[in-house]
């Protein structure tokens, strides 16, 4: 694996989770007590790689303050900035000049994968592949694109969202490429890799072929599987050798204070100097640095930003609550409610009860 570039794509804006990503692109979001990325990046150096080139665009400065060039980590960090996004297609063809080896493993940089990397590359290398794709298989796959194989693994077709899919093979958001067809990637202009190389590849004939597994998988682009990632790598179920501290029902961060009267489970992760008040319930949640939730407080699966108040007796479950937002005494939030950054709502200022 030593031979083989990973590449990771960051640059996306993230516009599903906001509004967390107004201030900080997703791959940097504090997840199990460290940005997301550190996990995907602790897996790649697990499979044997070291050199690591990353397609940046959106908030491109914050990849490099925090990981620099990777040396604390074991590995070798490259960073190639689009300084207008280039879609997936165009940031792999981006980074085509920083590859050192005649094989590139790409990474979206917002998967949560158990996949087997060294037997992705081996499949790979035995059926001598242009492009060799991770497929998973999902429990539903409407949601997604689908992938077809024949039996000798290679890809029959992509085919769109659909109420019928014809697989349960998904798109996995990891690929091996030959470096030559990184290069064949038109430079300079937005690329798909999904809709435009892919079925562009599939067309000349060339040999792609799919890995399939089904290995813990989770695309962290939505509030609701943002929150399940975390809780998952917070509890082992999801793999990470980047976890600071030990697995278990919750993580508390370094200068958090939890009351012991308060309960914290699911998964939950108390960010750094966050404080959880007496009777407060805390489950499966994420609370970034300093969010302080008060008496009483219910917090299921949600996302609480940095420095946001969540007051005494509140209910607070799916739900994301932007950096400084405070939530008033008693409100209740549910059901995939977004409250901006900054934001006060008063005391009972909102409820889903009728109070009768
Ligand atoms: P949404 O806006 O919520 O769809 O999120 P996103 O912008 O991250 O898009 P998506 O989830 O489809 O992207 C998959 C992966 O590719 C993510 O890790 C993105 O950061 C990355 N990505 C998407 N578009 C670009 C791009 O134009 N350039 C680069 N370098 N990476 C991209």
């Amino acid at each position: 694996m030593s031979n083989v570039d990973a590449v990771v794509l960051v640059g996306g804006q993230g516009t599903r989770l906001r509004p967390l990503t107004l201030s900080a692109a997703k791959p940097m979001l504090p997840t199990a007590g460290v940005p997301f990325l550190a996990h995907l990046l602790s897996r790649i150096r697990q499979a044997g790689m070291t050199h690591v080139v990353m397609g940046t665009s959106y908030q491109a400065e914050t990849f490099v303050e925090y990981f620099g060039s990777g040396e604390g980590s074991g590995l070798d960090i490259e960073y190639v900035v689009e300084h207008e996004p280039l879609g997936t297609g165009g940031a792999i063809r981006n980074v085509a000049d920083r590859l050192r080896g005649d094989t590139a493993m790409i990474f979206n940089g917002d998967i949560l994968s158990g996949a087997d990397l060294g037997a992705l590359l081996a499949v790979h290398r035995d059926a001598d592949a242009d492009v060799t794709l991770h497929l998973v298989k999902v429990a539903d796959p409407r949601r997604f694109g689908s992938v077809p194989t024949d039996a000798s693994g290679r890809v029959l077709a992509f085919v769109e969202k659909s109420d019928d899919p014809p697989t349960d093979q998904i798109n996995a958001g990891c690929y091996v490429f030959r470096r030559e067809i990184v290069e064949s990637i038109p430079a300079g202009r937005v690329v798909s890799v999904e809709r435009e190389t892919f079925p562009g590849l599939l067309a000349a004939g060339a040999n792609v072929r799919g890995y399939v597994d089904s290995s813990y998988w989770l695309d962290m682009g939505t509030p609701e599987s943002f929150v399940r990632g975390s809780a998952d790598l917070v509890q082992g179920f999801a793999p990470t050798a980047a976890l600071p501290g030990p697995v278990g029902p919750a993580l508390v961060l370094p200068g958090a204070r939890v009351h012991p009267d308060a309960v914290i489970d699911g998964g939950a992760t108390i960010g750094v100097g966050a404080t959880v008040a007496d009777g407060a319930c805390v489950t499966g949640s994420v609370l970034f640095a300093g969010a302080r939730i008060g008496a009483g407080a219910q917090v299921v699966r949600s996302v609480i930003g940095a420095g946001a108040i969540v007051g005494a007796q509140a209910v607070v479950i799916d739900a994301v609550i932007g950096d400084g937002a405070s939530i008033g005494a008693r409100c209740e939030l549910m059901a995939g409610i977004r409250v901006w950054p900054s934001v006060t709502l008063p005391a009972g200022g909102v409820r889903f009860s009728a109070d009768v």
